[in-house]
């Protein structure tokens, strides 16, 4: 169930460092081998240095040995199915399938949509592109 991954999402962006932009956001992730790793935004006073919760989610992964990302739940405080930026379609696309569940979340009611990665990010540049 997507529900755990929604309340993981939603602890984090509580712990959200959002003071440029007001706009907390939580991610958080199950990989293939059922571990979860949550984030939350953090923002920089030099504006361009700070990152998006997906990115913090993935470094704490990462960190904790890495794995496959088979869904990941992204919540934000004033948006209803806040929906990965670019750049961290890219970043969870490193550790994902084109399978993979990406739930887009609001604070009050959970899971508003469940999307496939392949959705997200079509004709993505990967491995393949390089050889
Ligand atoms: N943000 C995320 O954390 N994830 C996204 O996928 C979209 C945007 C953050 C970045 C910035 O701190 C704030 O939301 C406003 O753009």
């Amino acid at each position: 169930m997507s529900d755990d991954l929604f309340l993981r999402a939603r602890q984090a962006m509580r712990k959200a460092h959002a003071p440029y932009s007001s706009f907390p956001v939580g991610a958080a992730l199950r990989t293939t081998d059922g571990r979860i790793y949550a984030g939350c935004n953090v923002e920089s006073v030099a504006f361009p240095e700070g990152w998006c919760a997906e990115t913090t989610a993935i470094g704490h992964m990462v960190m904790d040995g890495g794995g496959r990302i088979a869904e990941i739940a992204v919540v934000a405080e004033k948006l209803v199915a806040c929906s990965p930026c670019g750049g961290c379609r890219q970043r969870i696309a490193e550790f994902a399938s084109a399978q993979t569940r990406v739930h887009l979340c609001d604070a009050a009611g959970g899971v508003v949509e469940t999307v496939a990665m392949g959705e997200l990010l079509p004709r993505a540049f990967d491995t393949t592109s390089l050889s």
